[in-house]
This record gives C-alpha cells, structure tokens and sequence, in this order.
C-alpha cells in the first residue's frame, strides 16, 4: 500500500506530496473516499480516471479551492490546508485548472505576470519591462502571441497556453499541478508544454498530470494513478502497465469496440457547399455530404478547418459561396438564423459558446427546443415533459448528475461535455455539425457518443465533424476532407483514410 510507505522517514525526505485518507462528498454525493496518493520529487505523476470519478476535485483540495472532509496533506514533510489556490501558490502549488481561468480583458503580458509584475521604484509597474518580458518568454517558446494583445481575443489553446505558461514559471513552486492541459491545444503547442515539463522535472519539481489521452501518458508520465469513483485503484510505473490495463482499471469492465459499426451512406446528396469563402480563412472551400455521411474536416491548427463549421453555423462572415442542406439555400448570418433553418451545433469551447454554466442540467438540455417543444407564449408549460425528456438524455449519455436540478456547472469537464452533446439529441435537425465532440471525455463516454452520432447518421442526417485526434476521423468517419491553407487539399475515403495520408495533405509542402 501506498499508504504504509510514509512510515519509512528516509521516503518522506523524496517525496514532494503525500494524500493520507482524504475523503470529500458534496452532499449526497461521495466524491472521494479515503483517497491516498504519494507524489515523488521530479515525478510526472499521471491521475487518470472516468469522468466524475474525483480527479479535478482531489487536485481542488490540494491547491484550496475545496476543503477536505477528512484527511490530510503534506508538502515536502509539512502538513499543509490551504484556504485559496492564491496560498497554495505561495506555499509552492501551482495549478492549472480545467476550465480556463484568465482575466479575459487584461493583456497577455498581464495575465502572464498577474500579482508579480516588474516595477519601477518599488511600485509603479514597468510596462515597458512587462510586455518586453511576456514577448521574451513567449518567443522563446516559439508560440505565435502577441503579449500586448488582450485574452479576449485569443484563440482558445493561446489562452490555454498562456495559462500553462504562467503556472510553470511561478517563482518557487515545487509541485505544478494540471489538469487535462492539453484539451485545447494543438500539436505544436502540446510539443511546446511537453518541453516545458521537461524542465520542470530537471528543476526537481514534481507533475500532477491529468488527461484522458493515453498516448500522452506514455509520452510524459513516470507513474500512474487510477481513480475510479472516488477511490485509488492502483499506482504503477508507466513501464509496468499497458493502455489496456489502464482502461480496465478506469471503468472495471471490458469495453465493446470504440467505434460504432457504421452503415453506408446513401447516394442522395443531403448537404452541398460550394465555394465557401470566409475571407483571410477560407478561399473556395466546396464539398458535398450525403446522407447517412459522416464527413470529417481535418487540417492543422490555423488552417481553416475549424473556420469551416463555424463559417457553416454563422460564426464567421462568410463573404462568398453557398450551402444548400436538402436542396434549399440557407441564409448564413448568425447562430440564431442557422438553429432555425435546422443546422445543430457542438462547438469547441462549450464554456463560451455552449453551456449556460449557473443553470440547470434541465435547462441546458433542452434549451435549444424550449421555446418550440414545451411553451407557449413565451411560458413552459410542459416542465414534466421538457424534465422527462432531459433524464432520457441523461441516461443515453451516461451523464453523471445528482439530478435534473443540479447546476450543469458542478458537473465534471467531462460530463458537461456529454451534455453539450446531449443537447441536440432532443428535437429535429437537417444537419449536424460537431466541433471535437469528444474532448475530455473518458473512453467508456466516448463509445456513448460515438454510438449516438451514429444514430444520428443512420436516421438519414448529414454530420461534418472537425476533430485534431485523427484517429477518431477514421474511426468515425466516412469520408475526410483535408484543409490546408484554408483550401481544400483532398478528400480521403475508404482505404487512403490513415493518418500518415491526412497529415501529409494537412502539412504545407
Ligand atoms: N462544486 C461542486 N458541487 C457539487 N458537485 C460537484 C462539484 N464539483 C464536482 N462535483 C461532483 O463531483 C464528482 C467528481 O467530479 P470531478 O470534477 O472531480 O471529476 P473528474 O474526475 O475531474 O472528471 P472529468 O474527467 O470529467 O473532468 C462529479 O460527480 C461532480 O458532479
Ligand atoms: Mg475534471
């Protein structure tokens, strides 16, 4: 046992973090119980898990945000109980939270030195010093930020990169906590942080590592932790265990196949887009889908392929080009507009584009047809109904809940990304349109996903689905248009669907 190792006082002197019998419920629901997790010096220690089995909640407890019920934590031989993740900081943890945290309307630079900004005679900041520094280490990384430029108007992994950026040069820390860092991040970007762990490590400093990619896992980690409903399962080094295990140990049965046995497309052209352009994005991008199609989009970060789904749904101002979804044109103007003419969207980012976090799992779920399912001038009428139809959603997706009247909020990254998903299962659509519809969910919920984009599929509607992780394009996808520069440089079906084949389209000669 973990636990019993403590014991050896020449063990305590090596370790950087010790979880002795830390138990958390939030009310009803026990989240952890009796948790124990020893954290080496300069170990990349991986805590992976299903989604809601306690891990943002156990990293919570170390760095403040949530205090245990019981049990107890020390630092480098001290007990600690931190009240705020401003004093674990202090006293050497900094963590990187799931969701994004900035000031959105701060500079990079800003964010970047937040509370630790150089000054000049002791108080007045130095701006100059500041954005000069920001760029330096920016530059350095070789990331493409502008350090004057506010977060806002960042792209989400910029933001996120800034974010790991600053948690990895807090002054002091000894222990550097993240939690699923790489969800928003393209490849070059994940090289970039990978390299920036690297050093940590040199530095001694020790890595909680959380994600659901596994090839990752094997990249970085040294050992690995698996949670499963709020419990520790096992610890292994990374050499002693298989992805298979993993898996095993993270949902405690043998999983069906990862991909659903997709039916043929028909030949009925169901979506058409012609000379789509999005201009400085997108230059004359045309495809047909049929129905039954499962279409995937694929390109590199800055390529246009996001600008793709997002020029289809009205968030771009598309400046030329048309799309016809069952042999009528659509008016692309706002999201809005477009949820009207029957188009269903799963955007990236579901806490800026998705959710509405402070309601309930209710409301979020059938926000998108209360008005036209169950009102009537302007008033639900129908709550049992829009309430039933929401806990059938629950249950199809898996989706971990205390109940329809829990804040969707306080649900786990990942189950909230289930409902985003969820969402559009309710009411009738022409056509889907899904933007990484699978990011930081655990693998058992990706099998429920995948199941039901495929009902989707199969009931006759066209998908076009943008993911960066390849293999679920081919996993899920019947045919694979490449974007490179904003144009389209194939389309791969059948045999030619491999990733060395979408790569070697995607990378500009
Ligand atoms: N503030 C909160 N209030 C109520 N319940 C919460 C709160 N935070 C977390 N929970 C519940 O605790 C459980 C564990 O959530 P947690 O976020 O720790 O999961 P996770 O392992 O990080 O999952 P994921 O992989 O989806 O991020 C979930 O059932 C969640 O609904
Ligand atoms: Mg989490």
């Amino acid at each position: 046992m973990e636990g019993s190792i403590v014991l050896d006082s020449h063990v305590i002197e090596t370790n950087a973090l010790e979880i002795h019998g830390v138990s958390k419920s939030f009310g009803q629901n026990n989240v952890l119980q009796d948790l124990n997790l020893t954290l080496r010096k300069g170990e990349v220690h991986a805590l992976m898990g299903e989604n809601g089995a306690g891990k943002s909640t156990l990293i919570k407890i170390i760095s403040g945000v949530h205090k245990a019920d019981q049990g107890e934590i020390n630092l480098n031989g001290s007990k600690v109980d931190f009240h705020s993740p401003y004093e674990a900081q202090i006293g050497g943890v900094a963590t990187l939270f799931q969701e994004i945290q900035e000031i959105p309307d701060l500079s990079v630079a800003e964010n970047l030195y937040a509370g630790m900004e150089p000054r000049k005679h002791g108080f007045l900041i130095d701006w100059k010093k500041l954005y000069s520094n920001a760029q330096r280490q920016i530059d350095e990384l070789g990331l493409r930020i502008d350090a004057t430029q506010k977060m806002r108007s960042l792209s989400p992994s910029s933001r996120k990169m800034v974010e790991i950026i600053r948690a990895v040069h807090k002054r002091g820390a000894s222990v550097v906590i993240m939690d699923e860092p790489t969800a928003n991040l393209n490849q070059g970007e994940i090289d970039a942080l990978f390299s920036m762990i690297e050093e940590l490590k040199q530095k001694g400093v020790s890595i909680i590592y959380i994600s659901h990619r596994m090839r990752e896992i094997f990249q970085i980690a040294n050992r690995v932790s698996v949670l499963r409903d709020g419990r520790l399962i096992r610890t292994s080094n990374i050499e002693n265990i298989s992805e298979d295990e993993i898996v095993k140990l993270m949902v405690g049965r043998d999983l069906p196949a990862l991909y659903p046995q997709r039916t043929p497309p028909e030949n009925e052209v169901a979506m058409k887009v012609d000379n789509l352009t999005v201009d400085g994005e997108l230059d004359s991008v045309s495809f047909e889908v049929r129905k039954r199609e499962i279409l995937g989009i694929a390109g590199l970060e800055g390529s246009g392929a996001t600008s793709v789904i997002k020029a289809l749904f009205g968030l771009r101002p598309v400046s030329g080009g048309t799309i016809e979804v069952d042999g009528e044109t659509l008016v692309i103007k706002n999201p809005k507009r477009s949820i009207a003419q029957g188009l269903a969207y799963v955007p990236e980012d579901r806490k800026e584009d998705g959710l509405f976090l402070n309601k309930t799992v209710n409301f979020n779920l059938v926000a998108n047809v209360l008005k036209s399912h169950f009102a009537r001038m302007g008033f639900v009428v129908r709550k049992r109904a829009a309430q039933t139809t929401s806990r059938d959603v629950v249950k199809r997706l898996g989706i971990k809940t205390t109940g329809g009247m829990a804040k969707i909020g306080s649900l786990s990254g990942g189950n909230q990304q289930k409902a985003l998903v969820g969402r559009w299962l309710i009411g009738s659509y022409k056509a889907i349109l899904l933007e990484e519809p699978t990011r930081g969910v655990d693998i058992g919920a990706k099998v429920d996903i995948y199941e039901e984009i495929n009902a989707l599929a199969r009931s006759g509607l066209p998908v076009v689905m943008y993911s960066s992780e390849l293999l679920e394009l081919i996993g899920m996808c019947d045919r694979v248009v490449v974007i490179r520069n904003g144009r389209v440089s194939g389309i791969l079906s059948g045999d030619e669907l491999t990733e060395e084949n979408i790569l070697e389209k995607a990378i500009t000669s």
